[in-house]
C-alpha cells in the first residue's frame, strides 16, 4: 500500500503541486495497479482539488484504474499510425484469440513506437511490428 509520507515526498520534488498531479497518479498506478476508490479524498485535498475535478483527471486518461487488474492485460495501439498498418484487425484478432484466457485486450493510443507499428504493449513491455501470429504467441504464452 502507497504511504502518504512517499506521495508528499514525491509532490515535494515539483516546484508547482498542481504539476505532480499525474506524477503521483503514475507512481500510486505503477505501484497498487490502480487507483484505489479510498485514495481520492486523500489526493483531493493533497492537491487542493475537488473530488470531481480528480474524477475528471482519472476519466480522461484511460491508463488509470479504480481495480488492479485480474490477469494479463494487452494493449493495442490504435492511433493514426497503427490504424494505418491494419491495427484495428490485428485488434478484433486479438479480442478472438484472448477469449478464453486471462488476457484483457485493451486499446491505447500511440506507444511512441509509430514507425514500427503495429505497436502494443503486454504487461507494460513495448512490443512492436506485430501480426496476428505475434499476438498469438504473446497472448498465449506464458508470462515471463
Ligand atoms: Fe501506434 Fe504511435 S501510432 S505507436
Amino acid at each position: 500500500m502507497v504511504d502518504i509520507s512517499e506521495i508528499r515526498t514525491l509532490v515535494n520534488t515539483y516546484e508547482d503541486r498542481q504539476t505532480a498531479l499525474l506524477p503521483v497518479l503514475h507512481y500510486i498506478q505503477d505501484k497498487e495497479g490502480c487507483i484505489p476508490t479510498g485514495m481520492t479524498i486523500l489526493l483531493a485535498d493533497l492537491f487542493n482539488i475537488t473530488q470531481a475535478e480528480l474524477k475528471g483527471v482519472l476519466s480522461f486518461y484511460h491508463d488509470f484504474k479504480d481495480q488492479p487488474p485480474t490477469g494479463r492485460v494487452f494493449r493495442m495501439c490504435r492511433a493514426e499510425a497503427c490504424q494505418a498498418r491494419g491495427s484495428e484487425a490485428l485488434a478484433a484478432q486479438a479480442q478472438e484469440i484472448a477469449k478464453g484466457t486471462d488476457t484483457a485486450v485493451e486499446a491505447v493510443y500511440c506507444l511512441g513506437l509509430c514507425a514500427s507499428g503495429p505497436a502494443a504493449d503486454i504487461d507494460g513491455k513495448p512490443v512492436a511490428r506485430l501480426t496476428a501470429e505475434k499476438i498469438a504467441q504473446l497472448i498465449l504464452q506464458e508470462p515471463a
